[in-house]
């Protein structure tokens, strides 16, 4: 079977294809044929081996979906032909976070899902709703889930509350479909008006351009007539930071999930305590947290957006367009 890796040295032009034998289930294993993969920044990161990386070779991505064709001995909670997506944290089924949860994470350091046949724990998958395609449930484990996460369980919104989203990456369309299906408003921002229009058809109520409109936090605020927002979806990190603690209300919450503008941030202090606000960082969820999410997924018929397929060999493109930043939504690899 054909495995991306990456082999000797990390970047995108270091990416090969290599043969490995085809896996074989052992007792309470499963081997998922793999339809599609898609893309995380996370991912990007692995590949360009940002610091310093995992021990190689190692095959990267840790999204994807596929059709479980063997299980091993003992294997009762999946069969044969069920459709299923592997869990981002393989170890992590319910209950809150703890170190031993979140330290088995695919695509570094476990194997990753860039594999025709991918050989996993019986309980290291969840099956997807059926009304979506291989390529749209491959978004789900990271990106979905931490959306999900964030505005359900860590800042809960509903009608009444505005929730801000930053960009239209993966993780911050997401949040923006599931804030809207369940009756919160939205404010997006993006670097590209054409970008804001694509959020506006997707039901974001009110729209940022934060390049031309640098104090965006300020006019988060003004655009929820100053009472500010009860929700950010914290994703750019860097420079970012302190305008969402602008944008948001008095015991507001920041859900802090990501790094697109880099690593590390000045902190307005004084601003988190006297609006009293609520900082959550999050990683990913659990596999109870994305049943959750899927059945809802299901009950809303909600579809998520894939932006670009590329074929398995194209891989380094699909990356490419990623680190260029000129996706909406999802990229997603087709095996
Ligand atoms: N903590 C977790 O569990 C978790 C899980 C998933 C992802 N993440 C992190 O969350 C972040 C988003 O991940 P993703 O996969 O959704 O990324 P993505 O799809 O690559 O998002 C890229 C988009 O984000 C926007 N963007 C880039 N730089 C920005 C900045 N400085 N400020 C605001 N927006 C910016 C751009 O949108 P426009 O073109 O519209 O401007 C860009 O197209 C990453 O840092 C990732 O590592 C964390």
């Amino acid at each position: 079977m054909k495995v991306w890796e990456i082999q000797n040295s990390y970047g995108i032009e270091n990416l090969q294809i290599a043969e490995r034998p085809k896996p074989v289930a052992g007792p309470g294993q499963i081997v998922v044929s793999m339809k599609a993969a898609s893309l995380n920044y996370r991912d990007l990161l692995t590949v360009i081996g940002y610091g310093g990386g995992y021990p190689l070779p190692l095959i990267p991505f840790s999204d994807g979906a596929g059709e479980v064709t063997a299980i091993g001995r003992g294997v009762t909670r999946v069969a044969v032909g069920d459709k299923v997506c592997p869990l981002f944290f393989q170890s992590w089924l319910s209950g809150p976070v703890t170190a031993e949860s979140r330290n088995r994470p695919l695509g570094g350091p476990l194997p990753g899902v860039l594999q025709q046949e991918l050989l996993l724990d019986a309980d290291g998958v969840s099956k997807f709703p059926e009304h979506l395609s291989f390529e749209e449930a491959a978004t789900l484990p990271c990106a979905a889930l931490t959306a999900w996460r964030a505005i359900t369980r860590e800042a809960p919104v509903g009608p009444g509350d505005t929730v801000l989203v930053q960009g239209t990456g993966g993780v911050s369309i997401f949040a923006l479909q599931f804030a809207k299906a369940r009756g919160a408003t939205v404010i997006a921002t993006s670097s590209s008006d054409e970008k804001l229009e694509r959020a506006r058809k997707l039901g974001a109520d009110h729209t940022i351009n934060y390049k031309t409109t640098e104090d965006w936090g300020r006019k988060a605020r003004e655009l929820t007539a100053g009472r500010g927002v009860d929700v950010v979806v914290e994703v750019g990190g860097e420079n970012t930071l302190n305008q969402s603690f602008d944008a948001a209300r008095v015991g507001g919450s920041i859900v802090v999930i990501g790094v697109l503008g880099g690593f590390s941030s000045p902190v307005m202090i004084p601003i988190v305590f006297g609006k009293n606000l609520h900082i959550h960082g999050i990683s990913v969820g659990s596999r109870e947290q994305f049943d959750d999410m899927a059945a809802n997924i299901a009950k809303w018929q909600l579809k998520p957006v894939v932006d670009r397929t590329f074929p398995f060999a194209k891989l380094a493109d699909a990356l490419r367009l990623m680190q260029a930043g000129g996706h909406f939504g999802k990229i997603v690899i087709r095996y």
